[in-house]
């Protein structure tokens, strides 16, 4: 059954109030059931803001049943400003202290071939497969303005077909090296959700809502996970031209 949605909030704060809530909710569910939530977070600075949200209103305990992942890291040390796992264990982990064993970072530090394939190898040791591909509970996925999602940027879309579940990107401008999960792992998720803040956003927002423009250059327009469980939460401005 399709269940693809889209929530638009009037400005950032609401936006994020509002995920946020949707997060603490799907925790007690999991909770009750005792099940275990395995989540890929987004990096970039959207998430930030998410983050420290998090760490206000939300505890320790609720946490002990959330195995954290990330969907993509910049090849950096953890103690680098850029760091996707540095600014999150530094806004959220640490201060909720949250545990060590429920954390699976990408190693930004080590050399980026090794590390895609460990972190691969990771994923299918602690989540279930399908296709050969790990499958995520959840994914929390931040857009570019350029139409990139994760690390998988325009002008290395052939990333996204990858049979791999992480691939070694490259960031257009600065070529900086980033480790990111596939369209495989994206699409074989449960469950996947867009947070998109700010009007640098709804250009490319309403490309790939109504097909136009280059659209089809867009790794963003190709998340389609099978479950059919895909959310676009978006404040105003970002969805201005919808
Ligand atoms: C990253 C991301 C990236 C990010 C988008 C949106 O590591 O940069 O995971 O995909 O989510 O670029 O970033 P902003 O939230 O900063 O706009």
């Amino acid at each position: 059954m399709e269940r693809k949605r889209n929530y638009i909030y009037p400005d950032k704060e609401s936006l994020l109030a509002a995920f946020v809530c949707e997060f603490s909710s799907t925790l007690k569910e999991y909770a009750e059931e005792g099940r275990q939530l395995h989540i890929a977070l987004s990096g970039g600075s959207t998430s930030l803001g998410i983050f420290r949200q998090l760490a206000e209103q939300t505890s320790r305990e609720e946490w002990s049943h959330v195995s954290i992942y990330w969907g993509d890291e910049r090849c950096v040390p953890p103690d680098h400003p850029e760091s996707n796992y540095g600014n999150a264990r530094e806004i959220l982990l640490d201060p909720l202290g949250l545990d060590k064993d429920l954390i699976h970072r990408i190693r930004g530090e080590e050399e980026p071939p090794g590390e895609a394939e460990r972190y691969g190898k990771e994923l299918l040791k602690y989540l279930p497969g399908e296709n050969g591909f790990p499958v995520f509970d959840w994914i929390w996925l931040g857009l570019g303005s350029d139409g990139h999602t994760a690390s998988i940027f325009p002008n290395e879309i052939e990333l996204w077909t990858s049979g791999s579940p992480c691939v070694i990107g490259h960031h257009p401008v600065s070529a900086q090296s980033r480790i990111s999960l596939t369209g495989g792992v994206l699409n074989a998720a449960r469950r996947v959700t867009f947070i998109c803040s700010g009007d640098e956003k709804a250009g490319v927002i309403r490309e790939i809502f109504m097909k136009e423009g280059n659209y089809n250059q867009y790794p963003a327009f190709y998340v389609d996970p099978v479950s059919g469980n895909l959310e676009w939460y978006m404040d105003h401005n970002a969805a201005k031209l919808l």
